[in-house]
């Protein structure tokens, strides 16, 4: 299976223009293709218009584009119907969504629910919020050794009954993919209800809602080459349709008076307010670009570039590196000894390579690994072997500068 990369960077007017980057920060967001940007950029020159609301011809047009892009999302992601298919600015707004609305519904005073060590703050925070608020307990499962999720302690946790189990795909911070369709089938065995936060995994395999069986799965469009401010929520229709809504207003609403009001239908009734329409139009172009590519190639070509990167750091000494090589998406997070993690990034800049540094929204996962934060470099298609040679030249600069 070949992948020309350098067809593929060519792609991304970006490169075009800073040939100069090496862009190691994906996993915080992708850039985007000339498709996304020309179908963003295209709406509004030619048919901005609001959706769902004009008695124009405009209108009509641009409820169709956003209607055909929540289409093109239902099918890539094989879900049941296309009202499981609800608008979002992102996986943070999705999470905020769910933990909103399960709270009161499904969640009462004295529930628990169970998170893990490894989840990224958006899929943290929501939840501690309204479970304070509702009387409602967090469990959280911890890691191996190994730094994988601990199955055995993730079963014993489910014999207190978690009404909710809500965990990540892949580790915003290590790469490392949890086996979530198994984790799915223990959690809804004991009876959760689950959630999956896959901001990190949608872009290294694109889920398959009905094999995977999840009730809950959320992404962000701007880590699979789409816009920033849209995202998704997908759940099962008959759970998403009991949701308390997060957000009241237009749109989400089949009649309103002072004495009362009754809601739309989905997925309207959680989409209150002017949707991100150019962003659900760009989203939808993204999945439909990447239908031009053979996944598996991308993601072999991701994986030896992985593996160049990791090898390579491995050889320079005084780098100490966090994630593990196995089962990882592409993202290695290290740190050279002694050193603070901004300082790295910031000498690392100063040779035009971006990367993430600090706790990357996982704060708990830091404590646990009981370090103050680390650098992030994460891969995505686009990255070549010449950037992979690039970095590791100035991390070992950094190296020998630094001690
Ligand atoms: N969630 C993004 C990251 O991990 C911003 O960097």
């Amino acid at each position: 299976m070949s992948f020309d990369v350098e067809a593929f960077r060519a792609e991304f007017s970006f490169f075009q223009q800073h040939p100069d980057w090496v862009y190691l920060d994906s996993a915080a967001t992708m850039h985007k293709p000339d498709a996304v940007i020309k179908a963003e950029v295209e709406f509004y020159q030619q048919h901005n218009s609001n959706v769902h609301r004009g008695a124009h011809q405009l209108s009509q047009q641009a409820t169709q584009l956003f209607e055909q892009a929540r289409d093109t999302v239902a099918l890539a992601l094989n879900v049941r119907r296309r009202e499981e298919i609800i608008w979002t600015s992102g996986a943070t707004e999705a999470l905020n969504l769910l933990a909103c609305g399960l709270m009161g519904t499904v969640l009462k005073p004295g529930d628990r629910i169970l998170l893990t060590c490894l989840e990224h703050h958006a899929n943290i925070v929501p939840w501690q919020f309204y479970c304070q608020q509702h009387g409602v307990l967090i469990d959280v499962v911890p890691l191996t050794n190994e730094l994988e999720l601990d199955i055995a302690a993730f079963q014993q946790l489910l014999e207190l009954k978690p009404k909710v189990v809500a965990m990540a795909e892949v580790s915003n911070v290590l790469g490392t993919i949890s086996p979530v369709a198994q984790l799915v089938q223990l959690a809804k065995a004991a009876g959760a209800i689950t959630v999956i936060d896959g901001a990190q995994g949608i872009v290294w395999q694109r889920p398959d809602m009905q094999a995977l069986d999840a009730d809950f799965y959320v992404f962000s469009g701007h880590k699979l080459y789409g816009p920033t401010g849209i995202g998704v929520l997908y759940g099962r229709y008959e759970l998403l349709n009991n949701l308390k809504p997060l957000r009241y207003g237009g749109e989400m609403i089949k009649t309103v008076s002072f004495t009362g009001t009754t809601l739309n239908q989905l997925p309207y009734k959680l989409e209150a307010g002017t949707p991100n329409i150019a962003g659900a139009i760009g989203l939808a172009a993204a999945v439909s670009w990447l239908n031009n590519f053979d996944s598996a190639a991308l993601t072999a070509h991701k994986q030896q570039l992985f593996t160049e990167l990791y090898l390579g750091c491995q050889a320079i000494k005084g780098l100490q590196l966090l994630s593990p090589q196995q089962n990882n998406v592409g993202i290695l997070a290290l740190n050279i000894k002694g050193e603070h993690p901004t300082d790295v990034a910031a000498l690392l800049n100063e040779q035009k390579i971006a990367v993430r540094a600090g706790t990357h929204c996982a704060m708990p996962l830091f404590q646990a690994l009981q370090l103050p934060g680390a650098v992030r470099l994460s891969l995505a298609a686009y990255n070549n072997s010449h950037d992979i040679k690039r970095t590791l030249k100035a991390l070992e600069q950094t190296v020998e500068l630094l001690q």
